[in-house]
């Protein structure tokens, strides 16, 4: 009797309070998280992406995690930090790509959703990973680069037995690779003697990476009066237009086209016109904004992202990159 009437007020009242918990308060659910892992935050480019992302987690309310992760450690120390604070799922650019299986074990203990972006995970077999995946269409926009090399060489009728390509090139990731090929091939195919194209590995993907092979590639070809650059993003570019400039090499005697379109909107806007001529202009709103978009409609809703992803360039200069990056929602 005692225990009944002692007990009914009570249970009434913590029923009250999980109901009213329900609608609110200590108890309310927790608001969705999705982490944002990049390879190099420093780089403009994933700043960008990091800002659409932003826009996305305003716009749809949820708590984005920026999180800049240069090496496996990293990487995994930040997943587990993720995981602890109830993250349900990450998008990633990872600094190596053979990290995908580790990634994807400690991301599953935790029961966390991935996209992949940028580059893509690969597997111990060598073959790309079975994981959603946003990137660029690598060879088109490399092919897209060298024929705007090709053009403008051409429509400045520069001597050919005077002018060679320098490629920056970062072999070990597949991307990089097929952009770079992609510029080699299109130049090859156009009638550049395959024998005037010369590729150097950067030892890191930035300015300072581009730089160093940049300063060598002179060494090496003491007699080349006018040079095309290209490599796989824009840093690639800078870094061997800096050190051309430092051996007198300037606008009228390098044509640099990079990719992004990020890093070089002041190589732009100096006064007056440098080595970099053009990028190829790629969206680091598709990829920051709509990967955390479909993370969140994936956790929410259920809707699994598009498993593959290949977004497109387009060749912009000095002359039209503002209106076409207004156009493109990018500035
Ligand atoms: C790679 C490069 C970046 C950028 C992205 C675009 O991650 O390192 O500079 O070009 O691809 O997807």
């Amino acid at each position: 009797m005692f225990l009944r009437s002692f007990l009914a007020p009570t249970l009434g009242v913590a029923l009250l309070a999980v109901a009213l918990g329900g609608c609110g308060g200590d108890n309310a659910p927790d608001r969705v998280k999705i982490g944002f892992l990049v390879k190099q935050p420093e780089e403009i480019w994933f700043q960008k992406e990091w800002e659409f992302a932003q826009q996305a987690a305003d716009r749809l309310g949820f708590d984005l995690i920026k999180i800049g992760a240069t090496d496996a450690e990293k990487v995994l120390t930040a997943i587990g930090n993720l995981g602890a604070q109830g993250a349900q799922g990450f998008i990633i650019c990872t600094p190596d790509v053979r990290l995908g299986p580790a990634i994807m074990a400690r991301a599953r203990s935790y029961g966390m959703k991935v996209i992949s972006v940028d580059d893509q995970f690969v597997g111990p077999d060598g073959h790309f990973m079975d994981v959603p995946y946003v990137g660029i269409s690598a060879s088109d926009i490399g092919r897209k680069v060298g024929m705007a090399l090709y053009d403008e060489f051409a429509r400045r009728g520069w001597p050919l037995e005077e002018t060679a390509v320098c490629v920056v090139t970062f072999e070990e990731l597949h991307t990089s690779k097929e952009r770079t090929d992609g510029a080699i091939a299109a130049l090859v195919e156009v009638g550049f003697p395959a024998d005037r194209i010369h590729k150097a590995g950067e030892r890191t993907t930035d300015i300072e990476g581009s730089f160093h092979v940049g300063s060598a590639m002179l060494t090496r070809f003491p007699d080349v009066k006018r040079w095309l650059v290209c490599s796989m993003n824009d840093e690639g570019v800078i870094g061997a237009v800096r050190a051309m400039e430092g051996r007198g090499f300037n606008a009228d005697t390098v044509i640099g086209i990079g990719i992004g379109g990020s890093s070089c909107v002041v190589e732009f806007q100096k006064s007056s016109p440098t080595g970099f001529y053009a990028t190829c202009l790629i969206s680091p709103k598709r990829h920051g904004y709509d990967t955390a978009e479909w993370m969140y409609k994936w956790i929410t809703e259920g809707v699994e992202p598009p498993k593959d992803t290949r977004t497109e360039g387009i060749i912009v200069t000095r002359d039209d990159y503002d209106q076409v990056m207004r156009e493109q929602g990018l500035l």
